[in-house]
């Protein structure tokens, strides 16, 4: 008997700590350190930061961390020079053969991937890093270059290898096509992507097909765009639309638009979030509760983001540079500021219509104006990427030009407070995802709205996001959608019969 309950203890504190409930979660907004001459000498410094960031998740008994796409090299090197992407790669074991590189003596897995494996150990933590793969293919026999998130489990052994599947301007990259999960011994299954695959049906969609899925990791480089394609707004929108605890952890460089890293729960808090003008890396920390089923939004969830949930300074966002989108393909109606209520229909494409509901108060002078705006097409990312793309939304302009909405003042929005915002609009269902589109001047999401998407009819989707309470400093709110099957196609409004 004595024995069975020290076996059973052992077990116990081999696991590690096990929270009942919820476990606990580090991600790191991290800024590559990249002042060495030497590539290699740059890949090592920041991989000695990691390991000390992964001592003192240990040390806080995190159960998981998180780091950034691109975190180890920055971006630039791996988009740039081929021989870089060489010099900084490394085998990666296949999860089904549960290899531990820290154990391995095969010589073919990098130093650092090596190191990774062994703090991994050492702390008792699961730790996931996004690097350079190297794959030999035996077919072609040659060898093809994967951007890889690399999981360990708390022996350090390889559980999961997601390779990413849509890549942007990575040219020395292969793209992969596989959804992957990983199951951890605190009782939770995760699914994994990268940065840009968020908005694809595979892997964003796809990897949700498994219904014992319900949180997911997300390392990202995210550089943000106005009014839609922000980092925070579309992750936090993911999450709601699909109902999954998230943890995201992105590359932070705020001169070149890089940040927003956040531990998003199931059901639309943000348990933590940091996004800042200033330099430096942060991780932050947060128990998670688990989530038993997963439950997207059918038909109604009312967002209430708790107002504690920021940890940066809000004083100097205004180092953090955002671009802006442009929309001058998409339609658009004026807020006329004069009255008290505005209801209007703006559509795109013919048949895509958006419906606006709002109630306003303003004093002049305001320094914003606003603009109700619809589109159905697709928008270009880069050289290759054109998605398909249907958007509504309340945006913030700093005149009567569309070319000015998605400009962000250095100062907020003053003048204009809406008592009430609903946008809502009958969509159809096929090769579709929407999800909410919120942000404030502060570049956080809106804390208190309801989203809804609920099936009508065979083929249709009804959409819609309404405020809960009156909201001022507002950028964005609206709807952001895809239209998978319109991707690729010529750049511009794509009209529907
Ligand atoms: C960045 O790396 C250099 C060289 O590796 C090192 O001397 C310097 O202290 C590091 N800076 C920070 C802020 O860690
Ligand atoms: C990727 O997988 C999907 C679904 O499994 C398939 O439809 C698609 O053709 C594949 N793409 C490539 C490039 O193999
Ligand atoms: C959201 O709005 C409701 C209704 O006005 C209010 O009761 C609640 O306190 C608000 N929540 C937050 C987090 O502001
Ligand atoms: C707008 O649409 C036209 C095609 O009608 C296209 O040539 C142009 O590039 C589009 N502009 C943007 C910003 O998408």
């Amino acid at each position: 008997m004595k024995i069975i309950v020290i076996l059973c203890l052992n077990f116990l504190l081999a696991a590690g700590v096990i929270h009942e409930g919820k476990y606990r979660a580090a991600v790191v907004a991290y800024s590559p350190n990249l002042t060495a001459e030497e590539p290699l000498d740059r890949l090592y410094q920041n991989v000695g930061n990691y390991l000390d960031y992964i001592d003192e998740a240990g040390l806080q008994k995190c159960d998981i961390i998180v780091f950034p796409e691109d975190g180890l090299t920055g971006w630039y090197d791996v988009i740039t020079y081929e021989e870089r992407v060489e010099m900084f790669s490394t085998a990666v074991p296949e999860p089904s053969s549960n290899v531990s590189p820290c154990k391995s003596n095969d010589g073919i897995y990098s130093k650092a991937l090596k190191s990774f494996s062994c703090s991994a150990l050492k702390n008792r933590i699961y730790v996931v890093v996004n690097l350079a793969e190297r794959f030999y293919e035996e077919n072609t026999k040659k060898t093809v270059y994967y951007n890889t998130n690399v999981v360990f489990d708390r022996d350090g052994v390889v559980v999961a290898r997601f390779r990413k599947i849509n890549l942007l301007n990575e040219i020395f990259f292969r793209a992969a096509n596989e959804s992957v999960t990983f199951k951890t011994d605190f009782g939770v299954t995760f699914g994994i992507f990268t940065c840009f695959d968020i908005t694809f049906r595979n892997p964003a969609l796809t990897t949700l097909e498994d219904p014992e899925v319900t949180d997911i990791v997300f390392p990202v480089a995210w550089f943000s765009h106005l009014p839609f394609i922000q980092s925070l707004s579309i992750h936090h929108g993911y999450t709601i639309s699909t109902g999954v605890n998230m943890l995201s952890a992105n590359l932070h460089d705020p001169a070149s638009r890089n940040g927003g890293t956040a531990i998003y729960f199931a059901g639309g808090d943000i348990a933590k979030v940091y996004l800042t003008g200033s330099e430096g890396s942060k991780m932050i920390i947060s128990d998670v509760p688990k989530v038993s089923k997963r439950k997207p939004p059918h038909p109604c969830q009312v967002i209430n983001i708790l107002p504690s949930s920021n940890v940066e300074r809000v004083e100097d966002i205004n180092g953090f540079i955002t671009s802006t989108e442009n929309l001058a393909n998409y339609t658009w109606k004026a807020v006329d500021l004069t009255q008290k209520e505005v209801r209007e229909t703006v559509c795109s494409g013919g048949k895509f219509c958006c419906n606006f509901d709002i109630s306003l108060t303003s004093t002049q002078p305001t320094n914003y104006v606003y603009k109700m705006v619809a589109y159905h097409g697709t928008v270009q990312l880069s050289a290759n990427d054109r998605l398909g793309t249907r958007a509504c939304g309340l945006v913030a302009c700093t005149n009567e030009d569309i070319a000015s909405c998605g400009h962000r003042l250095d100062v907020p929005p003053k003048g204009v407070t809406f008592g009430r915002i609903e946008i809502k609009g009958v969509f159809q269902a096929q090769h579709s995802h929407d999800q909410p589109a919120s942000l404030k001047y502060n570049l956080k999401p809106v804390s208190n709205y309801t989203f809804c998407r609920q099936q009508v009819g065979d083929d249709h989707v009804e959409v819609s996001v309404s405020t809960v309470d009156k909201q001022d400093a507002l950028l964005t709110f609206g709807i952001y959608g895809r239209v998978f099957n319109n991707d690729g196609k010529p750049v511009g409004v794509i009209n529907i019969k």
